[in-house]
């Protein structure tokens, strides 16, 4: 049984595959915030329903100023979209040039945004052996090809593991050098705030931020990243999306979310918890390599037997989603990525790993 498209997430298209509810799977592909959306959200969201009946703010000024206080910068170092993929699908048409390296394995959407407006793509590789780490001599030499924008994903994607604070400095110096513009996709690094660089990419007008909301705060319904960066690519990228690419409910669930300190603490100590839990269990098993992780999903590899896509299927089977990795740049057909879910879910995960892997 396949799925449309090499994604995680799927979880409508698996459900009417297999003739059951939604509610019925049991999704570890898509790598969202299982305690789901807070208190504080649901209410500011119900209070925001009479406000349907007008357009949405155009200058977002509420959750620009959210933004700019849980980040200690100022409102016009944001540009706010309809997911960070808005933002992916409108750079190539901003940045200058037509040539772009991606460091990967990473996010999809890179390339076929890319793709959209001709631009040439170049892969710099990271191999699990050297646990996905930057050969920063390799890479400006590979920077030094001609190369335009380059894109970088920290957290890496479907990786999981953090590159320091250091070695992006690193990376934007060498850009900096080359006169390569950096995209840093930062869309996971709420779960590890303190090594975000954000705080220098705010000043350059050499490189952007690109944030989603839609994982730690747990809305990839509603929609909702931002990009942070100096005041006039901010600008120039929230007039790509026109004035109300962000909907009255998305603004208002993205200002309560970033004020709910208490559920985002929660968040964080219930993700590190269930982390170090699903990792111990799953390196019990002698087929699985676990890959060290920063934030709310792990990279796994089968070190023998199971293709990742064979065992996808016989997890759909059990109503269960896991992300296949085999389709990204660098990793075998051995690579499955799984979300941290609750205690009671992953659990039930390890079960049926249990049950498929003892027949191997
Ligand atoms: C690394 C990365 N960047 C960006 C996105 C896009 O997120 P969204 O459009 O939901 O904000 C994703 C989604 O999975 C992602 O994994």
């Amino acid at each position: 049984m396949s799925l449309p498209y090499d994604h995680g997430g799927n979880v409508f298209t698996a459900a009417r595959m297999l003739g059951v509810s939604p509610a019925d799977m049991t999704d570890f592909s898509a790598s969202i915030n299982p305690l789901g959306i807070s208190l504080l959200v649901r209410k500011a969201l119900i209070r925001s329903l009479d406000n349907l009946v007008h357009y949405p703010d155009s200058s977002q000024r509420e959750l620009k100023q959210a933004l700019a206080h849980y980040h200690n910068l100022s409102p016009e170092n944001f540009a706010v979209a309809n997911g960070s993929t808005e933002l992916i699908y409108n750079l190539p048409a901003m940045l200058p040039g037509k040539k772009a390296l991606i460091i990967s394995p990473s996010f999809s959407e890179y390339v076929r945004a890319l793709n959209q407006h001709h631009w040439q793509i170049q892969h710099f590789i990271l191999t699990p052996e050297s646990n996905f780490s930057i050969d920063t001599g390799q890479l400006e030499l590979a920077l030094a090809g001609g190369i335009n924008v380059l894109y970088l994903c920290n957290p890496g994607n479907p990786n999981g593991s953090l590159h320091s604070r250091q070695t992006v400095e690193q990376v934007y110096e060498l850009c900096l050098a080359a006169g390569v513009f950096m995209v840093l996709d930062e869309a996971f690094m709420d779960f590890c705030e303190e090594a975000s660089s954000k705080h220098f990419v705010a000043q350059s007008e050499n490189a952007i931020v690109l944030r989603s909301m839609t994982k730690f705060f747990g809305i990839p319904g509603l929609r909702l990243g931002y990009a942070i960066g100096d005041a006039t690519l901010t600008e120039q990228l929230d007039a790509m999306g026109g004035p109300w690419s962000v909907n009255t409910l998305a603004q208002a669930a993205g200002s309560a979310a970033l004020q709910d300190s208490a559920h985002n603490r929660l968040t964080l100590e219930f993700i590190r918890r269930e982390r170090s839990d699903l990792i111990q269990k799953l390196e019990q098993f002698p087929q699985l390599r676990v890959y060290p992780s920063s934030v709310n999903y792990l990279l796994v590899e089968i070190k023998e037997g199971l293709t990742a896509g064979e065992l996808r299927e016989r997890l759909l089977q059990q109503r269960i989603l896991i992300r296949d990795c085999s389709s990204f740049m660098g990793l075998t057909k051995r690579f499955f990525r799984i979300a941290i879910r609750t205690g009671q879910e992953n659990r039930r995960l390890l079960e049926c790993l249990r049950g498929i892997l003892k027949q191997e």
